[in-house]
């Protein structure tokens, strides 16, 4: 069945993205479609939904966290799950780049679905896929907007560290710097400032915030002198543990109170904050999400639809890995193995059907 669904799809002769430069894309790169699983694995958008509700419910945090994980998969070498795989003797993984490291969460939920995934439709969905998926319930669990999700993406079979300290933007980059970086990725300005809205959602250390309030960084012009104070009292140093929202007022909540905190002055990144500062048109679009949350939504959705074409790998390129923390071993290659001997821990709470 799974080889059958692989033809259809290969059929249908599309580039993926114009922005993607992938060395590695045969002139015959297959789109996504909605419907890829739809024979393979029915139950895949209930279980996904089930997992991450549950999740969310439990850690409301974790909305963010999972919204975060497609984004730092997909701008680094593209939506191929590579973010997710751990360190290797062969490689070292992109959890350990400077943008990941100590605060990119939300691996064990990943692992959640995928091992319920795999007793329910084994070997077939791919982990990227799963990112992808669980970033829309995530945004929807949130009180954000949803979108159709493409799928058909496979597995990366090595990850990239130095690509995910170069291609992941910075807390410290200008407004200038952010519209490169997202650029490169095939998105505009109004794009770049819609997905920004992601931090609606979601808490950041002091490590990238203290640096851009004690001196490195002197350009925050729209910075509100009560919030400086804020920060400088909950972030003493980069090395204090307290967790910052980046929206202050809604942290759990997906709406466009980010947009109307920046234009307070409230960003908690130097780098959202510079949006409002830099000149240019950044700013139009901030006043326009700040007071039209439903052009947010819609921009925000349509751009993560973007996002998650970035340079997949389909057809025969990587694999569907059966643990999402590992390359396939050769042994699981064929598809006669049983469900990821790999997974080194037992089952979770696993339901046969999603309610
Ligand atoms: C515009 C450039 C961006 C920069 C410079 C940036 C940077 C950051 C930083 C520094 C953090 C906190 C990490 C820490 O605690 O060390 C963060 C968190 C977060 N980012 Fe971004 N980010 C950007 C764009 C995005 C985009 C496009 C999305 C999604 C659409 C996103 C979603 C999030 C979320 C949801 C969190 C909170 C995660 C959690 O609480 O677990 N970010 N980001
Ligand atoms: C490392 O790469 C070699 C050669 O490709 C492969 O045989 C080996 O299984 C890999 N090791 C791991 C831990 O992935
Ligand atoms: C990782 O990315 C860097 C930076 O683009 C590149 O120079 C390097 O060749 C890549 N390494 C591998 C193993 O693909
Ligand atoms: C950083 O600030 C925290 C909280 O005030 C404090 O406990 C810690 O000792 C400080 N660390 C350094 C390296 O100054």
């Amino acid at each position: 069945m799974g080889m059958l669904m692989m033809n259809l799809v290969l059929i249908n002769v599309t580039p993926v993205n114009a922005a993607a430069k992938k060395e590695s894309s045969s002139p015959c790169a297959a789109a996504l479609t909605h419907d890829f699983y739809s024979q393979s694995c029915p139950k895949l958008h209930n279980i996904v939904r089930t997992v991450v509700k549950k999740a969310v419910a439990r850690d409301p945090r974790m909305a963010a966290s999972l919204l975060r994980l497609e984004f730092h998969d997909c701008f680094v070498n593209g939506c191929d799950g590579s973010v997710l795989l751990d360190n290797t003797a062969n490689f070292t993984g992109e959890k350990s780049a400077g943008p990941n490291k100590g605060s990119l969460r939300g691996f064990h939920v990943i692992d959640e679905i995928k091992e319920w995934l795999e007793r329910e439709c084994p070997q077939t969905v791919s982990c990227a896929d799963i990112l992808a998926i669980a970033a829309r319930d995530s945004v929807v669990e949130a009180g954000g907007p949803g979108w159709r999700v493409v799928f058909g993406r496979r597995d990366s079979l090595t990850a990239n560290i130095t690509l995910a300290d170069e291609d992941l933007p910075s807390a410290l980059y200008s407004g200038s710097q952010l519209v490169s970086n997202f650029e490169s990725k095939g998105f505009n300005l109004r794009q770049m400032v819609a997905l920004s809205g992601g931090h609606t959602i979601g808490f950041a250390r002091c490590v990238p915030i203290a640096p851009s309030i004690y001196g490195r960084v002197t350009d925050d012009h729209s910075m509100n002198p009560a919030y400086l104070t804020f920060l400088e009292k909950a972030c003493p140093n980069a090395s204090a543990t307290t967790l910052i929202p980046l929206d202050d007022d809604t942290p759990a909540k997906f709406d466009s109170s980010y947009y109307t905190n920046l234009l307070g002055g409230n960003g908690a990144l130097h780098s959202d904050r510079d949006i409002v500062d830099s000149a240019g048109t950044a700013l139009e679009h901030v006043q326009h999400f700040a007071k039209h949350q439903d052009s947010f939504f819609d921009e925000f959705a349509k751009a993560m639809v973007v996002m998650s074409n970035i340079q997949p790998l389909t057809g025969s390129q990587g694999e569907i890995r059966t643990n999402c923390r590992f390359v396939n071993p050769p042994c699981t290659a064929s598809k006669a193995a049983t469900v990821s001997p790999s997974l080194g821990r037992k089952l979770p709470l696993v339901q046969t059907s999603a309610p």
